[in-house]
């Protein structure tokens, strides 16, 4: 049903999230039976693993990741994380084939026969039993206790050697990713070098976030005042998706962040592009966004347009602008997602986010711009969609 979901989602060509019609809301309706039903298609689904057809979608402009994420470890942390899942699941596997061999039989066994009259023998306590039973559980939560608590001290244990420390602030609604040793500021996308062990410093901006990349880190609260740790080491490149775990208003679910995870000569190479100017454009961006045929002067005056309007309060752009309350806008073209997720990135898109953001996502706290005039919203929208 989620799948059904996204795709009407997709299916919106300019990227609109679907919000407010009656159909809508109809696909996220789905009657009790049929959502039990689904429910155990997806553990089933989860169980068999990604060698069954639910292969994954076509790149959207949002890569939700397999719907068996979790179950997917690309990390040495998650792959621990994942084992200790699959190990719990086998005890309780056969814990409950146990239950339900002994309940079965004891039913079959203890039932009233035909003729049968009177009380059955009545039983009153068992020591041999009772220990056994008490026993049992005992020794399998201390197995699991030892397990989990060794699982705890190898991910939380801080790495070794030369580390990247990158801070993750939670904002509503949008991730900041601060890189301060190398001068690297960022939104929504979180690039990472394979082999270097990195620490992250998880915090919040205002309300309580939770920062998770089901594939490649626990989940952390992301907590004002509060400098959470999470430490992982990649070892393997690829494109994987985080997102906000914890309800933190209207938005929650357009709290979404890529994390590419690159080579190291891949990461020095995206370092140095961030160092680079706003408009020095020659990076192509990884969604095959293109930009329109780049205009000169449509680009310098899109450029004054946000120098003269109040985006250079919360935005910054390098060179341009200093505001900290919004996204760093230094490279926007060279980014998948507006919105954190919530568009695809696109001039048009830009352009009718600018106008109303409210329209993507109800209760963002940037102000609309309906009193630009079309031609300035355009090029404001082509200055923006060049910061490559
Ligand atoms: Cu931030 Cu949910």
């Amino acid at each position: 049903m989620l799948r059904s979901s996204w795709s009407a989602r997709r299916s919106q060509g300019d990227g609109r999230p679907i919000v407010s019609s009656a159909a809508s809301h109809k696909l996220w309706f789905v009657p009790g039976p049929v959502a039990l039903c689904g429910g155990c298609l997806g553990a089933a689904l989860a169980v068999l693993g990604p060698s069954v057809a639910l292969a994954d979608p076509p790149r959207p402009y949002w890569h939700p990741g397999p719907p068996w994420a979790p179950l997917a470890p690309a990390t040495p942390e998650m792959h621990e994380i994942s084992n200790l899942f699959w190990g719990m699941l086998a005890i309780s596997a056969v814990v409950f084939l146990f239950v339900t061999i002994f309940l079965i039989l004891s039913v079959v066994r203890y039932t009233a026969k035909p003729g049968q009259v009177g009380e059955p023998k009545q039983v009153f306590g068992n020591r041999a039993v009772e220990i056994t039973w008490t026993l049992i559980p005992t020794f399998i939560l201390l197995v699991a206790f030892i397990f989990t608590v060794n699982a705890i001290r190898d991910i939380n244990s801080p790495k070794q050697g030369k580390i990247l420390d990158i801070y993750a602030i939670g904002h509503q609604w949008w991730w900041q990713f601060d890189y301060h040793s190398l001068r690297v500021t960022t939104a929504d996308e979180l690039h990472v070098p394979v082999g270097v062990p990195i620490h992250f410093h998880v915090t919040s901006n205002d309300v309580i976030h939770s920062f998770w990349s089901p594939q490649l880190e626990r989940q952390i609260d992301a907590n004002p005042g509060i400098d959470n740790a999470v430490y992982v080491e990649y070892n393997r490149p690829g494109v994987f998706s985080g997102t906000c775990y914890e309800y933190c208003g209207t938005e929650h679910a357009f709290m979404k962040y890529r994390v590419v995870v690159q080579s190291a000569a891949q990461f020095k190479a995206w370092v140095a592009h961030e160092h680079r100017p706003p408009l020095a454009g020659s990076y192509q961006s990884q969604s095959g966004a293109k930009a329109s045929a780049v205009n000169t002067a449509l680009i310098a005056a899109g450029e004054k347009v946000f120098s003269k309007n109040t985006c250079v309060d919360c935005h910054t752009i390098s060179g341009v602008s200093g505001g900290v309350v919004g996204p760093n806008l230094t490279h926007l073209g060279s980014r998948w997602t507006v919105g954190a997720g919530a568009a695809p990135m696109s001039e048009q898109v830009l352009e009718k986010w600018i106008y109303d953001p409210a329209t993507y996502k109800p209760g963002i706290i940037m102000p609309a711009y309906t009193f630009l005039s079309k031609h300035d919203l355009h090029a404001l929208a082509t200055y923006l969609i060049n910061l490559k």
